[in-house]
């Protein structure tokens, strides 16, 4: 597995195993998953504190870490902060305050039985933020070593750039949606200076923005088309994507799966790759798929599935 420079003095795996469906595996399968995580090269491990509902997935995940102690120093853990939820797990504000950002991460640190997180990234924007203040908050979790290093999430370019202009420290990662189902980051450039259908630019040149300044995109939910509609994998409502990533996988020796991940790494972005799975063969798969170069003419017949018909 290859890894990514996060920060100067953080090597991640370009794979990630994102933490937000981990209640549903019991602790012996849950200990089967991270170890075999572990083994495959997957070093990274994404949570938030709304995950499985006030902090449940973190403290699952927790329970393993405390069981397993020695392999904390093989891992990097990073969590999310600034949703707020009610009892019925609705979100009801976002809230990236000083007090809320502190609270977040020590109620964290708390639920995963660490004392630092490796990076915080603000889960979804706050239009209310004032980023003096949220540059406060990273200057105390740092100061104290509650943080080793932050980033943003779902946040367009020029929401970074104001955040990145009142604070020290340099803005990690960026963690957006991006699959070959949800591509809005690329459409628009591929279809510049035309009026075709997906041509409008709907989030400032954000993946341009990201390259430029050396940040991370994080690409969350990379087997989902939207956000509750469930995966395009083997969905009847996919059928050209699936034939696609059949037949690309067929040709470089891996399944579906791994034609996902070997799609997304592909882009020179050099983004990292947020699978949800709690199925560990599944992870294998995934995990096979990333060192796979696939060509331009592979690259693009994946992505002109779906009715994507290139210019
Ligand atoms: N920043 C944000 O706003 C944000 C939002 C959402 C998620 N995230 C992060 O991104 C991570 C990944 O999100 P996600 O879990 O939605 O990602 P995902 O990897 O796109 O989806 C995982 C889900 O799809 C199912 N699935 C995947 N491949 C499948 C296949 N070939 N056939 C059938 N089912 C398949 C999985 O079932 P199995 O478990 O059975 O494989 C699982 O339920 C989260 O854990 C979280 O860390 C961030």
């Amino acid at each position: 597995m290859y890894t990514i420079s996060l920060t100067p003095d953080m090597q991640a795996s370009a794979l990630v195993l994102g933490c937000m469906r981990l209640t549903r595996l019991t602790g012996s399968e849950l200990d089967l998953h991270l170890k075999t995580a572990l083994e495959l090269g997957i070093n990274f491990f994404d949570h938030a504190d709304i995950y499985g509902g006030n902090g449940t997935c973190e403290r699952h995940f927790g329970q393993w870490l405390q069981a397993n102690p020695s392999l904390r120093s093989q891992m990097l853990i990073q969590s999310k902060c600034g949703i707020v939820q009610n009892e019925a797990r609705q979100n009801v504000a976002f809230d990236f305050s000083y007090g809320h950002i502190l609270k977040s991460v020590e109620n964290s640190l708390q639920n995963l039985g660490i004392e630092q997180l490796d990076v915080l990234l603000l889960h979804r924007p706050d239009a209310l933020f004032e980023p003096e203040e949220v540059a406060a908050a990273f200057d105390e979790l740092f100061a104290s070593g509650k943080v080793r290093a932050f980033g943003v999430s779902n946040m367009h370019s020029r929401q970074i750039e104001l955040l990145q202009s009142a604070t020290s420290h340099k803005l990690a990662a960026n963690q957006l949606q991006f699959g070959p189902a949800h591509t809005g980051m690329i459409d628009h450039a591929i279809r510049m200076n035309t009026t075709l259908p997906l041509a409008e630019d709907l989030d400032s040149a954000t993946l341009d923005y990201c390259r430029l300044h050396g940040m991370t995109i994080q690409a969350w939910s990379p087997f989902q088309s939207g956000f509750i509609a469930g995966t395009y994998m083997d969905n009847p409502d996919y059928p050209e994507l699936n034939a696609a990533l059949e037949e690309v996988g067929r040709k470089y020796g891996i399944t579906k799966n791994g034609a996902v991940a070997a799609w997304i790494a592909r882009h020179p972005a050099k983004m990292q790759i947020i699978a949800g799975t709690m199925n560990t063969q599944r992870l294998r798969e995934i995990a096979a798929g990333m060192d796979i170069p696939l060509t331009r003419e592979d690259w693009y017949r994946i992505y002109a599935s779906e009715g994507r018909d290139l210019p």
